[in-house]
């Protein structure tokens, strides 16, 4: 708690805390000037709910998937109207300038669950935006069969995320998963032919070594991965892990371990957590810039706003009946949280882009955090590289423990309220 509050206070230069104020169901996101940004759309359904998952997630049923659908399409349609700018056709119809976007990503929950209407939710999402970067889509390993793989394809998607954990029979175990073809399922994504292939790995699970991640990151490799994300087994406050993360010491140790073995495999470090083949594109979902999200739980994040949607699958479909906002929460950033914010998230991927920043918070990064910037420079956490600056490996392994500081003390209480109530009022992160 004293750590966040101290560097929000390094940051912004403020004691004022995070507030989060129920949002207005009015509310229409302004993307003036932000063009272009990226699309997220949360699919909440699963087969079975993973004792070791925080996000926001449902049990599957065909009658539940087939409320939402019409949900999400009208909460498109009704940012969609807000942000694009309408053209009336000569017979009277209304048509919309398609607005630039980066991306479409695809996440969940388990959104393959969906998989026959994505044609329909991309389709409505085309009235609005141009996607001119690709379509991902994250994929459980049950998901991954020839006949999905295709239809995928047919849709449009050109980047999967698999959400493997780890090749080994005992840690999968111990987080309530099994080993279940996955070299069999692997090779059908390689056949398919995605441009991106993301495989998420969990490390710090009890009974982990150095030599089975090593193992993890080869077999994700050779078996067809352009990406691997390695995520910090982390115990959120709401999950029922029957078995606890290694200490902050063994998952550093790791973390470096593994760093290390992929500098040696000639991979490219592009996070803190993430490794990938030189000249493969990204993975990316929400550690952007800024993104509109639709659907159960989805956030947007703007030039001056971070917004949350409802957690109640019953409230998001009640607002969205009455062509109301589904947003539950919004934060209003001040000039300096937002400008905290994107050093933040810029810090993850390594690298804090100058230009990125002035064009985002409106202000040069040298003029608005000139003493820190040359102070963190000095203490050996950046380099200067032209007008940006690039985490040194000092930098990141503070990092990755201030990042897991983060998902404690303002990720795991803002869900855990957010869970609570459908639209609860107001709270404040301190
Ligand atoms: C939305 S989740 C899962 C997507 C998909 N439904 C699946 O199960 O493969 C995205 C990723 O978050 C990571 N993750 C989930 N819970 C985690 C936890 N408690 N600690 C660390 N990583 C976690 C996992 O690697 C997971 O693949
Ligand atoms: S890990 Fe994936 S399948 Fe498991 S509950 Fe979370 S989103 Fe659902």
């Amino acid at each position: 708690m004293l750590t966040s509050s101290l560097l929000r206070l390094f940051l912004t230069r403020s004691l004022s805390p995070f507030t989060f104020e129920a949002s207005s169901p009015g509310w229409r996101p302004d993307m003036t000037g932000l063009d272009p940004i990226g699309l997220y759309v949360h699919i909440p359904f699963c087969r079975t709910l993973c004792s070791f998952c925080p996000y926001c997630r449902e049990q599957y049923t065909a009658e539940k998937a087939a409320a939402y659908l019409p949900a999400l399409l009208q909460e498109i349609d009704q940012t969609g109207r807000a942000v694009s700018r309408h053209l009336d056709d000569s017979d009277g119809a209304v048509t919309f300038e398609e607005r630039p976007v980066t991306s479409l990503y695809f996440g969940g929950g388990t959104p393959a669950l969906m998989l026959d209407d994505l044609p329909v939710i991309i389709g409505r999402l085309q009235r609005y935006f141009r996607i001119t970067d690709g379509i991902g889509i994250e994929l459980h390993p049950q998901d991954i069969t020839p006949e999905n793989l295709q239809q995928l394809k047919r849709s449009g998607v050109t980047m999967v995320s698999l959400g493997l954990q780890s090749f080994d029979q005992e840690a999968l175990a111990r987080i309530g998963r099994c080993e279940d073809r996955f070299t069999e399922r692997l090779g059908w994504v390689r056949e398919a032919g995605f441009a991106v292939i993301d495989i998420d790995l969990i490390f710090a699970i009890p009974g982990q070594t150095p030599e089975s991640l090593r193992r993890d990151i080869t077999l994700a490799f050779k078996l067809g991965a352009t990406q691997v994300s390695t995520y910090p087994f982390i115990d959120f406050t709401f999950a029922d892990n029957r078995y606890k993360p290694l200490g902050k010491k063994a998952k550093r140790q790791l973390l470096d371990e593994l760093a290390n073995f992929c500098r040696e495999l000639g991979l490219m470090r592009t996070s803190v957590w993430t490794f990938a083949k030189p000249g493969t594109a990204k993975y990316s979902s929400v550690t952007r810039d800024a993104f509109l999200g639709f659907g159960l739980s989805a956030t947007t994040l703007l030039q001056r706003s971070f917004s949350i949607n409802t957690f109640s699958l019953d409230g998001y479909i009640g607002r969205l009946e009455k062509d109301q906002s589904p947003t539950a929460l919004k934060l209003t950033f001040s000039l300096r949280q937002r400008a905290a914010y994107f050093l933040f998230w810029g810090a993850y991927g390594l690298c804090i882009d100058s230009q990125r920043f002035a064009a985002m918070i409106g202000q040069p990064l040298d003029r608005l955090y000139r003493w820190e910037m040359a102070l963190a420079v000095w203490l050996g956490f950046l380099n200067r590289s032209g007008d940006d600056y690039i985490l040194t490996s000092r930098a990141i392994r503070v990092y990755h423990d201030l990042e897991q500081l983060y998902t404690t003390a303002y990720i795991d209480k803002t869900w855990s309220v957010a869970r609570q109530e459908a639209f609860p009022r107001r709270f404040t992160l301190s």
